[in-house]
């Protein structure tokens, strides 16, 4: 792998590190599951722990660097200009649930742009990782998006609605609409950050969701514009908002699904 920043370095060790614990956690989920409690608090806490573990690392490099994440919030507010945007498991309902299929996520931006990034699903081994113009790899492998021309052969990937959600019926609506323009069904696999993975080395040709998390995407930015991707968040107005709007595809059929895409302003 040609990716040697020291952010990036810092990260992927973090990763591996994290995972060790996670696959363990990830273990017990069975035993969890039948018993009468269910595995609820344990996994609230195994998300906990890999992200106070995840924080720690990553403070002995940078302790001043700002840091975004799914449990925390936000930590050294002041500093904007470096900041790690950490999602400690992407995927959380799959992991709960015994579902192999979920993933740390963690980005690095730099006065706003993210610079690198690492998915890494343990279970798979599969790491995920691109750094700003040096390409995007998939474990030791060079990875690119699909060169799927027309949107009728395309494999799409969605999320959501959430159960919170006030715009149900819109995210309903694009559903049907994309789903007419699309041979294969539309898939939900449940993890965002995996989802953007899988678009940047080619097994989904697209991927879009309204009101994502920016811990659930912000590592897959990098990853999918290196490998090549499109990628547009739409509609932000508010832009302290942590959610987005997502479309993230090949460049190919970019325009065709983006617009299918209902274009409304974000809360
Ligand atoms: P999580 O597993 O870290 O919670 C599933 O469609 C994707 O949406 C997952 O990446 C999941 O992240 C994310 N997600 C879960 N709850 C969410 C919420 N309330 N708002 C936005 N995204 C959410
Ligand atoms: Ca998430």
């Amino acid at each position: 792998m040609r990716l040697n920043s020291p952010q990036i370095n810092i990260i992927t060790r973090a990763c591996n590190k994290a995972s060790r614990s996670l696959i363990r956690d990830f273990g017990e989920i069975e035993n969890l599951q039948v018993s009468s409690k269910g595995p609820g608090d344990f996994v609230t806490s195994a998300d906990k722990r890999t992200e106070k573990f995840i924080i720690n690392e990553l403070q002995k490099a940078y302790p001043e660097y700002g840091i975004i994440t799914e449990e925390s919030g936000i930590l050294n507010k002041d500093n904007t200009k470096n900041r790690w945007i950490i999602d400690p498991i992407d995927g959380t309902m799959n992991f709960l649930n015994g579902i192999p299929h979920f993933a740390i996520s963690i980005g690095y931006e730099e006065d706003n742009e993210i610079k690198c990034g690492v998915i890494f699903d343990p279970i798979k081994n599969e790491m995920f990782c691109a750094e700003k113009g040096n390409g995007a790899y998939l474990n030791n492998s060079r990875i690119r998006v699909s060169n799927k021309k027309k949107l009728i052969n395309a494999l799409i990937v969605t999320g959501g609605p959430k159960h919170s959600s006030k715009i149900k019926e819109e995210i309903f609506s694009e559903f049907i609409e994309v789903s007419k323009k699309v041979h294969a069904p539309i898939r939900k696999f449940g993890s965002a950050a995996l989802d953007v993975a899988y678009v940047a080395c080619g097994r989904f040709d697209g991927y879009w969701q309204k009101e994502i998390n920016y811990w659930d995407i912000a590592a897959g930015i990098i990853i999918l514009k290196e490998a090549g991707g499109f990628i547009d968040f739409f509609e932000q107005d508010n832009k302290a908002s942590l959610k987005r709007n997502i479309l993230a595809s090949n460049s190919n059929i970019h325009d065709e699904l983006g617009g299918l895409i209902i274009k409304k302003n974000i809360e």
